[in-house]
């Protein structure tokens, strides 16, 4: 059997960094992402998680350091030079188009495609793994449960076919029943070899899903898991317990009195 350090390696970040003005966000960040590998990031509020993200991708430009995509230097480029290159975020909060439908919303993250034939390829290919988007093609977006958009929001990434998924905090706001199934899908998505980077506030959740964790703090990775690195599971769930106690998702959360493996 093949383990993830014998595939190449599908996303390389070396010492990133990302400003926002006087603000450092992300402070020499370094990471390697394998062939359908699954790397989780966690960290509190502010750590620079999703700061992160929009630097590897091109949604902001990076201060300083290096991202290559298998093996092509990508760092600098603007964002829709990165998902045609295969690197698709699915941003936190969804950022959905509310007033349109399930479908034209999907049909938007396949604008890379173009005119080409694949783009029905794919939305039958996302629409089986998400039936119930498949169900609701032509209801608006804006009517979905929080869960159901947040599956369309991961859809709709999967529209131009990526080499590299990265998600930003799938559990956000959504009642827990919901949070697993979110998780199933983006399970479903590694075994059929998805290469994903999940950011989390939920450890439990992120350890669930990820091959390894970092833990962020302030900007820089602070920890990690993973073969090389012995990490007591319990003090990091504990040090950085995020889910439902968080104020960001108490804000959006829905029913939490229903029971979920992740909390
Ligand atoms: N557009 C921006 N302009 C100025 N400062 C920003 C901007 N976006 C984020 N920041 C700051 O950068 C730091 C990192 O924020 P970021 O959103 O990356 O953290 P995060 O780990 O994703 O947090 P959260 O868990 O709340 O999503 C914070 O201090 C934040 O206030
Ligand atoms: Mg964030």
């Amino acid at each position: 059997m093949t383990t993830a350090a014998d595939r190449p390696v599908a996303l390389k970040v070396e010492d990133l960094s990302v400003a926002y003005g006087a603000v450092r966000a992300v402070r020499g960040v370094s990471l390697e992402l394998r062939q359908a590998e699954c790397l989780g990031v966690v960290g509190a509020n502010g750590a620079g998680k999703t700061s992160l993200l929009a630097g590897i991708c091109g949604l902001v430009r990076p201060a300083g350091g290096r991202v290559s995509l298998d093996n092509v230097a990508i760092g600098g480029l603007k964002v829709e030079e990165t998902v045609r290159r295969g690197l698709v975020l699915v941003p936190e909060r969804r950022q959905l188009f509310a007033s349109m439908s399930v479908r034209d919303n999907l049909l938007l993250g396949s604008y890379v495609l173009g005119r080409e034939r694949k783009v029905p390829e794919q939305l039958e290919r996302v629409e089986e793994l998400f039936p119930t988007l498949a169900q609701r093609r032509e209801q608006r977006a804006g009517t979905l449960s929080g869960g159901e958009q947040q599956m369309l929001a991961i859809a709709r990434g999967l529209m131009s076919s990526p080499r590299v998924l990265m998600v930003d905090e799938p559990s956000l706001g959504l009642a827990p029943v919901v949070v697993d199934a979110v998780v199933d899908a983006l399970r479903e998505l590694r075994r059929q070899g998805m290469t994903l980077l999940i950011v989390e506030q939920n450890v439990r959740l992120a350890m669930a899903l990820a091959d390894r964790l970092l833990v962020m703090e302030q900007g820089a990775v602070v920890r990690q898991t993973g073969a090389d690195a012995v990490v007591d599971e319990e003090a990091l769930v504990a040090a950085y317990l995020g889910g439902p106690t968080d104020r960001k998702a108490d804000r959006q959360a829905g029913d939490q009195e229903e029971v979920s493996r992740f909390v």
